[in-house]
């Protein structure tokens, strides 16, 4: 055990950093994978063909983006597309560019706590999809969510997108569902993409390319504690480790170090000692399938309304409802 420092913190990250490798076992949110060149990372990733997620959900608004559209608009005259987390936007812009063919009234709301993400996808809305009234909003998900919780006869639709709810362990997936049901009226829909428990070898490959674009971005990690902690991490001396639980469907990615090592992080006046082998455990990528699904919303006091699958029934859209 290290002792703690009379650092006082200047931010939860640094915060989180000390706590996570002065832990046992190590480990470092995958939170901060995104800074600009996480996120371009990421652009690739979803960009790879062994990222199967991006294309399963790109299939699945493409061939139901009519039934989609049908429930979402039911019984009400607006709807607002709410969209936590809406990166490029390039996959939900099939439902935009539907709903504009078909002269639905709607509202696009953007969802993101970076500005720059909003200017750009904001940017290249109004350029491909100029009769669209967009209204992003920049914050965390439920911070922004209470702030459209008034609303005069519109129905709000909720999109989280890319099997983002695959990043939180269980219990705090739960709290995420409750925390947006508490922000649902009773006519509001939450559609939500999670990736399928499938062939282990299909999920290892997506989350371990030949070209090594998850293992930069993995390592990303490390690069923005050198950069912005003023840490001297080398970062050829990690690895970059993936393992997949068939059983419980979890994918976790770990940082292994090469060797024995020490590494100092001077904005934190904290040396960190590594053995060879030890590990930093940095992000989870839950799998799921249906009855996973159904317990999740019903501990959330939510019911799933109806499921869009794929072709290959690698990944699922859900379409949740609060529970009557
Ligand atoms: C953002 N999130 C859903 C991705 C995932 O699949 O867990 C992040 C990612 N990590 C490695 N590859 C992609």
């Amino acid at each position: 055990m290290q002792e703690k420092p009379a650092v006082i913190f200047e931010s939860i990250f640094e915060q989180e950093v000390f706590n996570g490798l002065t832990a046992f076992p190590k480990h470092l949110s995958s939170k901060y994978f995104y800074d600009e060149k996480g996120d371009k990372l990421f652009q690739d990733i979803m960009a790879m063909p062994e990222y199967y997620l991006t294309d399963c959900e790109f299939e699945i608004l493409s061939e139901h983006k009519a039934e989609i559209t049908a429930l979402f608009t039911k019984d009400t005259h607006k709807i607002n597309i709410i969209e936590l987390g809406a990166g490029d936007g390039k996959k939900t812009k099939i439902l935009l560019r539907y709903l504009v063919e078909q002269g639905i009234n709607f509202v696009y709301s953007p969802i993101d706590i970076s500005q720059n993400a909003l200017d750009l996808l904001e940017r290249s809305v109004k350029e491909e999809l100029p009769e669209i009234e967009i209204n992003p909003l920049q914050g965390t998900y439920f911070e922004t969510l209470e702030t459209l919780n008034h609303r005069n006869g519109t129905k709000n639709v909720i999109l989280f997108l890319g099997s983002n709810i695959g990043n939180l362990l269980h219990p705090q997936a739960v709290d995420f569902l409750k925390s947006i049901r508490k922000l649902m009226y009773p006519e509001d829909l939450l559609f939500m993409g999670f990736d399928q428990k499938k062939n282990p070898q299909t999920i290892l490959d997506a989350y371990n390319d030949a070209a090594g674009i998850t293992a930069a971005f993995n390592k990303n990690v490390l690069v923005r504690l050198n950069s912005e902690l003023e840490a001297n991490f080398e970062i050829d001396q990690f690895l970059h480790w993936e393992v997949y639980d068939p059983e419980t469907g979890t994918a976790k990615s770990y940082l292994v170090s090469k060797k024995e090592q020490q590494v100092f992080i001077k904005k934190l006046d904290l040396s960190i000692e590594f053995k060879a082998w030890e590990t930093i455990h940095t992000e989870i990528s839950q799998k799921y399938d249906d009855k996973i699904v159904n317990w999740l919303a019903e501990e959330a006091d939510l019911e799933v309304l109806t499921e869009f699958s794929d072709s290959r029934q690698f990944y699922k859209d859900y379409i949740f409802k609060k529970s009557t």
